[in-house]
């Protein structure tokens, strides 16, 4: 692995993009989470990050890759790691990332409800965080279902709704959360979503993020194989 930091360019990664706008909200959301972020991760999320990416095989491609807190952890054996991210300001921040494994890197803009990628494309598939905020789940994993191979692994990682008062809580506090953080719904049940899809659950823990920041500490990790 090269070194972190975020000031020079990557040497072996490529931006296919051109230059969008971005939105008040895409603005504003890149201009807190990383530093929020950074604290979560020093406290334990870089660790779950870490045991979960090293299952990440052959051609990978990460959706909603944000500022890049995955790509340290991706083996470098990797064929090719593809990095979606369709915030402008986040993925200038991916781009400048030294840390990357040593296969090659592409970083992309793209929409995870419309994946351009051809079916069947890329052995494994990796989410983190970000199914909260597309605005149609189930369409999104429809998606990496089709660009996985038959056999290839979807890799997520997820803050989800809670039970009891906790889900309550996030309940009145996710019309906010979603002004604050750019569509992030701190409510949503991805484990029964994904329930509902071809994909064959192989794993899933449950376990919590370290944040002080309630509506999105309650967490699932696991696998699930295209079959
Ligand atoms: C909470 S951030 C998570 C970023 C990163 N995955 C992480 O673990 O830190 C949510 C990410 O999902 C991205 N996102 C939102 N809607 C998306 C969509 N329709 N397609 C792909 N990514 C999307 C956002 O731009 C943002 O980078």
């Amino acid at each position: 692995m090269a070194g972190i930091g975020h000031d020079a360019p990557v040497p072996h990664a490529s931006d296919s993009t051109t230059m969008t706008t971005v939105t008040f909200g895409e603005r504003f959301f890149a201009s807190w989470y990383p530093s929020f972020m950074a604290r979560v991760e020093r406290a334990g999320q870089a660790d779950v990050r870490g045991a979960q990416l090293a299952l990440a095989h052959g051609r990978t491609l990460e959706i909603g890759a944000g500022n890049g807190l995955s790509v340290p952890h991706y083996p470098d054996e990797l064929d090719e790691l593809v990095l979606l991210e369709p915030n402008p300001a986040l993925r200038a921040r991916l781009a400048a990332r030294t840390d990357t494994p040593a296969a090659p890197v592409t970083i992309v803009d793209g929409d995870a409800h419309h994946l351009d990628f051809p079916d069947a494309s890329f052995d494994t598939v990796t989410a983190s965080l970000v199914f909260c905020s597309v605005r149609d789940p189930a369409q999104a994993l429809s998606e990496v279902h089709r660009v996985l191979r038959p056999g290839g692994v979807f890799l997520f990682h997820e803050h989800v709704r809670g039970t009891g008062v906790r889900a309550t809580f996030q309940d009145l506090l996710t019309p906010m959360q979603r002004r604050l953080a750019d569509g992030c719904h701190a409510n949503r049940d991805f484990e029964s979503l994904l329930g509902t899809t071809d994909f064959h659950i192989e794993d899933i823990e449950h376990t919590r993020m370290p944040t002080w920041m309630p509506t999105i500490v309650p967490l699932v990790v696991g696998t699930a194989r295209r079959g």
